[in-house]
């Protein structure tokens, strides 16, 4: 049993609008799934046998829907504990009237832990994780051996990682912590980083492109599960 804890978030209250308030009261019964210590069944949660793919920390949504929009034949969850966006990813799912998607508003690594089961997943997507720079703060970080172990069990292989990061030092400890493990390969053929994001289709998010506008550099790593 993976019983570590990473204490990689802290709990932002933010403001939620009046239409998210809405949407995590009347949506969440139709996409929220509540956090518990119960395995889930995911053919089951979707009434669907299809690839299963996860997006850690969605932030604001966009990514996810798009992801989901653009290949209606997976189905995708996604994670989040910051409530004003898992409020604005509801109404996007709406909006875009979007069935193969399910949320939960927890902490990735007790669903991980708790809910999700051995060889379940297919991709996994974790994009711009709070890179906590502060050395004293790095012990907070997402990308550590435990966690990729963790991830690497609740994946099929073959299933592929996605990792973006607009932080040097972090795209250093995530390259680093990949290359050591016995679970994955370096998709890329010449190893290190990938030239870019290429094989998913996201559009930039936020928090990229408002590190691009302050001339940052993205860190991309592709790595498939063995
Ligand atoms: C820097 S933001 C990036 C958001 C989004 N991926 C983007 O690129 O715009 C990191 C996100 O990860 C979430 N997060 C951090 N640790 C988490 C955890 N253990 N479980 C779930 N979400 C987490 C935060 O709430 C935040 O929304």
């Amino acid at each position: 049993m993976n019983s570590f804890i990473i204490r990689s978030f802290v709990r932002r209250s933010g403001r939620v609008t009046l239409a998210q308030q809405r949407a995590l009261e009347t949506l969440w019964p139709r996409y929220g799934v509540p956090a518990s210590q119960t395995s889930l069944d995911l053919q089951e949660l979707f009434g669907r046998t299809a690839a299963k793919h996860l997006e850690i920390g969605f932030g604001m949504g966009d990514t996810l829907v798009n992801m989901a929009k653009t290949h209606p034949e997976y189905d995708y969850l996604g994670i989040d504990v910051y409530r004003p966006g898992v409020g604005r990813l509801l109404l996007q799912l709406e909006a875009n009237q979007l069935s193969n998607v399910r949320v939960f508003c927890a902490d990735a690594v007790e669903v991980l832990q708790y809910q999700l089961t051995v060889s379940s997943l297919d991709n996994v997507y974790l994009f711009f994780p709070d890179p906590w720079p502060r050395k004293r703060h790095h012990k907070r970080r997402l990308v550590q051996p435990e966690f990729i172990q963790l991830l690497a069990q609740r994946m099929k292989a073959g299933g592929y990682l996605y990792l973006a990061t607009d932080w040097q030092d972090y795209a250093q400890q995530m390259l680093s912590v990949l290359e050591t493990s016995p679970d994955f390969i370096n998709s890329v053929a010449t190893g290190g980083f990938a030239p870019s994001a290429a094989p998913v289709e996201r559009p930039l998010t936020k928090f990229e492109q408002r590190g691009l506008r302050l001339g940052n550099k993205v860190w991309n790593l592709l790595y498939q599960r063995q």
